[in-house]
């Protein structure tokens, strides 16, 4: 019985997994605490995770319907994310697991996005490629099996979901902005004008989206208000067009290099409507086998990071007490 908490970012998650059967999955948002900012204020989300991790743990536990003696693990996402953020949940989390007396699993957010796959309604057996496309990461990694995985590619500046919000944010809409740009792009046409692709070069499986932003940012300044706003759709489209194009290629082309048959989605841009549709005709086309979790999975939440401690080394008391947070850097189990 595996209590996990989440605290990476701006988001307050508790969840409670018996043996891989999700009992409970608690998230509390603070996306309205942060929109009059116009993006995630990190201390404003510590805090905030702060006055939030003991409701939502008790939330999920009393949904679940467990006493604290029938824990036997606590996990905790220990990195990469906003540090002040990340230690309010990995301190809590040692501390519960040592007033429940149970044994503390540390693990790697993006190991958790991966493992949302393996939870019900239709757990995915590796190997596989699994596109992590959110507001804070974008990477492409490769699973070989449960427990494992290998970075192949990653955002070099910006993540997926971060220049959708600048884009969005650009355009007149409010944050997070990612999927208003998608309503409107649905009534735009993706060919009005192209946005470069980063890093479109044959075997590069690494993301760049610093330059397609700018590349707006002049575009509206040239095309002026009037211009702008009358053809705000297409221009919506094609800007959304360029960042899903360039999620696509590298994805479908880090199967084809690592040849591997299973591709899966993981974090917040995997809602994005045309992602979904363009990703699945390629994948069809080719022959792989296209897995999306259900929403509630893919964006931020601590089933995901239940599931990954299924299959990581428990460490008990006094162990995990120098256990730690990282913002970023590699995974040390
Ligand atoms: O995984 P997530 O909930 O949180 C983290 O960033 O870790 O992802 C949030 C991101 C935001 O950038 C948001 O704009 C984006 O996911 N997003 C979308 C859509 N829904 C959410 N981006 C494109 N299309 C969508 N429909
Ligand atoms: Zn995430």
């Amino acid at each position: 019985m595996i209590l996990a908490i989440e605290t990476s970012c701006d988001d307050t998650c508790a969840a409670v997994l018996d043996d891989g059967k999700l009992l409970a999955s608690v998230v509390s948002s603070q996306d309205e605490f942060h929109a009059r900012y116009g993006g995630i204020v990190p201390e404003v989300a510590s805090r905030r995770h702060l006055e939030l991790i003991n409701p939502v743990i008790e939330a999920a536990l009393s949904e679940a319907g467990v006493r604290p003696g029938q824990i036997d693990r606590v996990a905790a996402t220990t990195g990469p994310g906003l540090i002040g953020a990340l230690m309010v949940g990995v301190a809590t989390a040692k501390a519960v697991a040592y007033a429940f007396k149970a044994d503390f699993v540390p693990v790697d957010h993006l190991e958790g996005h991966i493992a949302a796959n393996y939870l019900p309604p239709e757990p995915l057996e590796p190997p596989m490629i699994c596109l992590i496309a959110s507001g804070g990461h974008t990477s492409i990694v490769h699973v070989p099996e449960r427990g494992s995985f290998e970075i192949a590619g990653r955002t070099l500046d910006d993540a997926a979901g971060e220049a959708l919000d600048k884009g969005a944010r650009l355009l007149g809409l409010d944050y997070p902005g990612g999927a208003e740009l998608d309503s409107l792009a649905a009534a735009g046409d993706p060919d009005f004008t192209a946005f470069p692709i980063g890093l479109d070069r044959p075997g590069n499986l690494d993301f760049s989206f610093s330059g397609v932003k700018t590349a707006l940012y002049y575009y509206l300044r040239k095309a002026g208000e009037q211009q702008a706003s009358s053809r705000k759709a297409d221009i919506a489209a094609s800007y959304q067009k360029a960042v899903v194009s360039a999620l696509i290629k590298k994805t479908i082309s880090a199967a084809v290099q690592l040849d591997c048959r299973q591709i899966c989605l993981a974090g917040g841009v995997s809602a994005n409507s045309e992602l979904r549709r363009r990703l699945k005709q390629e994948c069809d086309r080719r022959d792989l086998r296209l897995r999306i979790p259900p929403p509630q999975l893919c964006t931020d939440n601590a089933a995901m990071i239940a599931s990954a401690a299924r299959f990581r080394p428990a460490i008990g008391y006094p162990g995990y007490l120098i256990i730690g947070a990282r913002a970023s850097g590699a995974f040390v189990p």
